[in-house]
């Protein structure tokens, strides 16, 4: 007989994966962490630093040290109550390797092979991609069911393998005969997340590989740094107009004006009832003084926490020993 599990499933738990990419910015904050911070009012959360999925592709381990911990400063000077989520890395919570191997053994080469995510990341040169980079897609299944997650918060590039761990979660239960032993997971399409842009180039997304350092709004950036930063940013001659059309073909008015609305969790339309019809030099006065007002604590507490190595350490640590204690009892199942 089919053996049920469906009283052993959680009822509100989001699992949210980020990679150990140092130099968060502007658009990592409106576009994510914050509204992950928001998320903690609801569910119950575990928020992962993906280093395991980072070494798939080479990193230098110094450097990837560091980025693990600048993702946990930059989230915790957000607003992630470390009391209330487990915040932790990847590597220290063995469970997702485990999984992540019986995955392996479930999800089919067929299934791998359509992974769009992988022939965009391995190129031309599939032949000398790491087989890590290939099975990518069943260690961030074994993430999230590790822990029964029933909702994944993801954009865009990653719904294709959310797919892909319900898939593999179906068919485990299939092959074992179990129903609901693994949930499939819901994805959780963040409400308008504010697409940010280059402030060099308003067709750009705002981005850390950039050249230019002026293009983005680091969050280790003090205020001085981000009020020259928007002083210099790209404009047009026209003052802003007063209705959305009028923003159509002006991409870095949209996207100032959209950096604006956002850091007051406002519409852009009724943005632009407040600024629209002034010239640039006000408006990046007002534009800044938000910015500054919304930020600047944030790249305080980043630098704050950056000195203290011990306590985010510490937090990574306990984290992970939460999070164990979650996935345990599921793998042992
Ligand atoms: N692949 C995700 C990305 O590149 C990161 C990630 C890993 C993730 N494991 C996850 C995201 C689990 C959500 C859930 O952004």
């Amino acid at each position: 007989m089919t053996k049920d599990y469906s009283d052993k499933l959680p009822t509100n738990r989001i699992f949210s994966g980020v990679q150990p990419t140092g130099n968060l910015h502007l658009g990592n904050y409106l576009g994510a962490i914050r509204n992950w911070v928001r998320m903690q009012q609801d569910y119950e959360c575990v928020f992962c630093v993906v280093d395991m999925h980072a070494i798939t592709t080479w990193q230098d381990p110094s450097a990837l040290r560091k980025s693990i911990r600048e993702v946990t400063a930059s989230f915790i000077a957000s607003g992630i109550d470390v009391k209330k989520s487990a915040l932790f890395n990847q590597s220290r919570n063995p469970n997702h390797a485990e999984l992540a191997w019986v995955f392996n053994c479930v999800a089919r080469m067929g299934w791998l092979n359509r992974m769009t995510q992988f022939k965009e990341k391995a190129g031309k040169n599939r032949e000398n991609a790491s087989t890590g980079l290939f099975s990518y897609p069943n260690l961030m299944a074994a993430d999230i069911l590790a822990y029964k997650a029933t909702h994944v918060p993801v954009g865009e590039d990653q719904k294709q393998h959310l797919e892909l761990t319900r898939d593999i979660a179906n068919k485990f239960n299939n092959d074992w005969d179990v129903s609901n032993f693994f949930p499939e997971p819901e994805p959780v399409i963040l409400g308008q997340a504010a697409r940010v842009m280059s402030l060099r180039d308003g067709s750009k997304k705002m981005s850390k590989s950039d050249q230019s350092d002026y293009s983005r709004i680091n969050l280790t950036d003090d205020r001085d740094a981000i009020a020259l930063k928007l002083r210099k940013a790209k404009t047009d001659p026209e003052p802003l107009p007063t209705e959305m059309d009028g923003l159509e073909d002006r991409a870095e008015a949209r996207n100032l004006v959209g950096i604006y609305a956002a850091l007051q969790d406002m519409t852009s339309e009724q943005a632009l009832a407040e600024v629209g019809g002034k010239s640039f030099k006000d408006f990046k006065e007002i534009l800044t003084e938000l910015a500054v007002e919304v930020l600047g604590p944030i790249g305080e507490e980043m630098q704050r926490l950056l000195n203290d190595e011990a306590y985010i350490d510490s937090v990574l640590k306990d984290g992970a020993e939460r999070a164990q204690a979650i996935t345990q009892p599921i793998i042992d199942d």
